[in-house]
């Protein structure tokens, strides 16, 4: 923590912090002339959503109607509402019309702070549809001053043209929708679903396989609901990151410490679905593991759009600290999607994203539930319009 602390950002660098009066002296040997920004508040480095869905069409309030009757996830699922009801959705409509929702979400993502977003895929489930959403994504990294960062989830359930025949659908992805993922350049990662019911661990193990193998980082939806050994996995698959982990066995987060897969915890998710239980924050951070923090914005289960609010569940559902809130946006978040050596941080060599928060105290950040304390932000330098 520094009082009266200067940056110094050189194009779309950081190249400099530390004590105001030791700032270095730009001189006139500088070629673009130096521009000064006062800051009243706290700066942050930008805020990294590592794992957001923003990709989708409508709403799904029935799904949440029916879930305050009583009826839980899974079985509104089987009834025909969840990730299914959003991929008619996602099929029916056009890559401008995607572009135009997920624009504006981005959008309110970024001005809530996140200057790094992770975006899946998953709501199409056949190729041309799940190339579609790759491709807004792409289309919005080129028009959006965030940084996007795409996941192939091609695996997010199976559809409902493969019942029956999951078996297909698998070799489907494996043989044809990860390669053709791969060749277009569209995703960074690959992810899946595993969960008892959607994805077993045998079968996200073959279709991470074949990701690596086409080039593609690997991630993990792994122990959400119930326990399946998907931590473990991950572990073993040297993955970027196992997501949710409400039910993460002892033997998971023995095997997430020793190694560097980073374990992003979604707070807001189990809130949201209306769950008592939260993922074991402590133990896994006690045990050695790297926990991160995202929205898991999606329009079942989460959405939020407000890392901030996401870092104040994290205090009060997870018991992570002020600080460990913060790292858990920043340096953790960058490092579940490989991006930890020049993002996360203000520090030299870093790009130059950075958040202000309007606020007093730096542990207002995650304090001030649900109400947006950033005042301004930066990316890669450059200030993003108000
Ligand atoms: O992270 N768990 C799987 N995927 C999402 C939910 C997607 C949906 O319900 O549309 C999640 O919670
Ligand atoms: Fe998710």
């Amino acid at each position: 923590m520094l009082q009266d602390a200067a940056v110094l950002i050189d194009g779309e660098t950081i190249a400099w912090v530390g004590p105001r009066r030791d700032a270095p002296k730009v001189g006139a040997q500088h070629a673009a002339p130096l521009q000064v920004v006062e800051i009243t508040g706290v700066l942050f480095p930008g805020f990294i959503d590592c794992h957001t869905h923003a990709v989708f069409g409508a709403p799904r309030l029935d799904d949440q109607e029916r879930r305050a009757l009583g009826v839980d996830y899974k079985a509104i699922a089987a009834a025909g509402g969840g990730i299914l009801q959003s991929v008619r959705d996602v099929r029916a409509r056009s890559e401008t019309e995607l572009a135009a929702l997920t624009r504006s979400r981005l959008a309110t993502l970024l001005a809530c702070g996140a200057t790094t977003i992770e975006v899946k895929s998953g709501y199409g489930l056949e190729l041309e549809a799940e190339l579609k959403q790759l491709r807004v994504i792409r289309r919005l990294a080129g028009e959006l001053p965030a940084t996007l960062i795409p996941t192939f989830l091609g695996a997010h359930e199976v559809p409902p043209e493969y019942r029956g025949k999951r078996a297909e659908y698998v070799r489907l992805l494996c043989e044809e929708m990860i390669p053709a993922v791969a060749r277009e350049g569209l995703a960074q990662c690959c992810d899946v679903f595993c969960e008892p019911g959607v994805f077993s661990a045998t079968e996200s193990r073959q279709i991470l396989t074949a990701a690596a193998r086409h080039g593609l980082a690997v991630k993990l939806h792994a122990d959400e609901l119930e326990g399946s050994g998907g931590a473990e996995l991950a572990a073993e698959l040297g993955a970027l990151s196992a997501d949710h982990l409400a039910a993460i066995s002892d033997e998971g987060i023995r095997a997430l410490a020793g190694s560097s897969t980073v374990a992003v915890l979604l707070p807001a998710t189990m809130i949201f679905l209306g769950r008592r239980s939260q993922a074991p924050a402590r133990r896994l951070i006690e045990a050695g593991a790297a926990v991160a923090l995202a929205t898991d914005f999606n329009p079942g289960t989460s959405p939020t759009l407000s890392l901030p609010l996401v870092m104040a569940l994290g205090v009060s559902q997870l018991g992570l600290r002020h600080a460990e809130a913060v790292t858990a946006v920043t340096v953790n978040a960058a490092a579940a999607l490989g991006l930890a050596a020049n993002r996360g941080q203000i520090a030299p060599g870093c790009v130059g994203d950075l958040v202000v928060a309007a606020v007093d105290d730096w542990r207002e950040v995650a304090y001030w539930m649900g109400t947006d304390v950033v005042s301004a932000v930066w990316t890669a330098g450059s200030a993003c319009p108000a």
